[in-house]
């Protein structure tokens, strides 16, 4: 039987979104004294997985980049051990730019802060219920902190009651984790039905995946300085597990243009001769008033879905999350290329589910006659990601939007929030291969519509269109769509566990 999960050891962000607790800041610092820094961090009250009777007021969350480790003077060979991703940084190279769309309006050389000379140290996430975010800060910020780091930013948010700026609710759709780690994959075996647990693994670091391997992180020797503070690596018994319990968190600030998005669909709706929020519910995949998705729930459970929570919670769970696309191979009920449905095509390991070990075979080798579309996008289970963005600026409802905007229109967007234990496998792949990429699943020319930067690539010289299918008639298409979403900055962060928490700020130099 596998350890039981010590909650105490996770930071509490990977457990929960801190609902309750409306206001929130992240702080983007800087390390100006190394051995202030990491006397602060060393009693820095940081929010367990553990604390939750009673029901914390007030949270803090501790993450850091690669330039973080390095200013806190943490052993090379140690730092070596992370992620090339996470060590090569977010904006650190013009491939990983192009794949993300960080190109044009979105290029890292424009950003507020990730970018050159601008990449901070640590992250501190704050967040409070209403009315004490003010205080929180105070106490948090003494002046051993203030020794400690310069603030290069911070990233304000506010609350929209739980939608995003474009007016949809936001965060309906979460993969399970499988904290009790009763879930098993057999190595060679297919999952042949799309279910909503996720192995731990995907989203902490010390435990088996999705692939039943423990994925790449730091282990130190045992006799290692500092390292008798870590856990021992469940896979190695003989070494120090750095990674354990600690998560990569990936933040990107993504400015919303809620004029342009409701300029566009209010003329493309009275273009198409439609009432209605029809078009942008086809975009997202979700109807606006409610969070519905456009294709019918699924009469089987799909397991992981309503298992938690309280039953208004899990029947709520139900009815939003019960559905795969089976039922809508085409896409006429949801677009193909709908920002959900790119999101998490719900996709299984043999799509088409072919029984037997020879039409297994058969269909592995790429014939029978499956769905076309579903060869073309890979199973969703390794590429999930948990989201836990907050939105930030004022609210602008649609009717306000499509007036014109007044000289000093304030900035409003999501502080997109991403945690997983593989930031190349699940956020980069999502976001390039099934967000950003302009050839998904049989479309062509365009890419998310929410997301899209619309620049054209090589071979592809229009990014702008849209396609909405339609039952036995030709597809709606929308075409020269403007970007809706610019990139304003964003950085890979290690979030570790409190005990590596410990030795970061006990190890290094002067
Ligand atoms: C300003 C930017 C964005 C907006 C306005 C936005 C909006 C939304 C909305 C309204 C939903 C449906 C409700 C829900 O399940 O939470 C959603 C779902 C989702 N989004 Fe986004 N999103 C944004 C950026 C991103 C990015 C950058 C990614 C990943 C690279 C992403 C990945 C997803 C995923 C995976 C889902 C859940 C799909 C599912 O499981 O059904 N989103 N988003």
């Amino acid at each position: 039987m596998s350890a039981a999960v010590d909650y105490s050891d996770v930071q509490g962000l990977v457990r929960f979104g801190f609902a309750h607790m409306n206001e929130a800041a992240y702080l983007l610092l800087r390390v100006r004294n190394p051995a202030a820094a990491r006397a602060w961090l060393d009693q820095a009250p940081v929010t367990t997985a553990a604390d939750r009777s009673p029901v914390p007021s007030t949270a803090l969350q501790i993450a850091f980049t690669h330039q973080g480790l390095e200013a806190l003077r943490i052993p090379q060979h140690v730092i070596a051990g992370f992620s090339a991703e996470f060590l090569s940084g977010m904006a650190g190279d013009a491939n990983r730019s192009r794949r993300l769309g960080d190109t044009g309006a979105n290029s890292p050389s424009a950003w507020r802060w990730g970018g050159e000379g601008k990449i901070p140290h640590v992250v501190v996430m704050l967040f409070a219920e209403d009315g004490q975010l003010d205080t929180w800060q105070q106490s948090v910020a003494t002046p051993l902190f203030q020794g400690a780091f310069e603030e290069i930013g911070r990233l304000d948010t506010s609350d929209l009651g739980g939608r995003e700026h474009f007016g949809f609710i936001d965060g309906v759709s979460q993969p399970q984790l499988d904290w009790s780690r009763a879930r098993t994959v057999s190595v060679n075996g297919n999952q042949l039905a799309y279910g909503n647990v996720v192995c731990l693994g995907e989203f902490l670091l010390g435990y088996p995946n999705e692939y039943s391997r423990y994925t790449e992180r730091p282990l130190l020797d045992a006799g290692e300085a500092g390292s008798d503070e870590l856990p021992q690596a469940e896979d190695q018994p003989a070494k120090k597990d750095l990674g354990k319990n600690g998560t990569y968190v990936v933040i990107r600030q993504l400015e919303q243009d809620v004029r342009a998005f409701w300029q566009y669909v209010d003329e493309a709706t009275k273009s198409l001769h439609e009432t209605g929020y029809g078009l942008a519910e086809s975009m997202v995949g979700r109807r606006l008033e409610d969070g519905a998705p456009l294709v019918p729930l699924s009469q089987s459970p799909v397991p992981g879905v309503g298992d938690a929570g309280s039953a208004a919670r899990r029947r709520k769970d139900v009815q939003l999350n019960q559905f795969t696309y089976e039922s809508d191979p085409d896409g006429a009920s949801c677009p193909i290329g709908a920002h959900i449905r790119r999101g998490n095509p719900r996709t299984v390991d043999l799509p088409g589910h072919p029984k037997g070990l020879l039409a297994q075979a058969f269909h592995l080798l790429g014939f029978g006659e499956a769905n076309l579309h579903d060869d073309l996008v890979a199973s969703v289970r390794f590429h999930r990601i948990l989201r836990r963005g907050r939105e930030y600026g004022p609210a602008l409802s649609p009717g306000e939007a499509v007036q014109p905007a007044p000289s000093n229109d304030p900035g409003r967007g999501l502080h997109f929030i991403a945690l997983n234990a593989n930031i190349e496998r699940q956020f980069e792949f999502v976001q390039n291969a099934w967000m950003a990429r302009t050839k998904f699943d049989g479309l062509t020319e365009e890419s998310d519509p929410l997301l899209g930067n619309r620049e054209p690539v090589k071979g592809c010289p229009f990014t702008n269109a849209f396609s909405i299918p339609q039952d036995g008639k030709a597809r709606k298409r929308l075409v020269e769509m403007p970007q809706f979403v610019t990139v304003r900055g964003g950085a890979y962060f290690f979030m570790p566990g409190i005990r590596a928490l410990r030795y970061l700020s006990k190890t290094g130099g002067a």
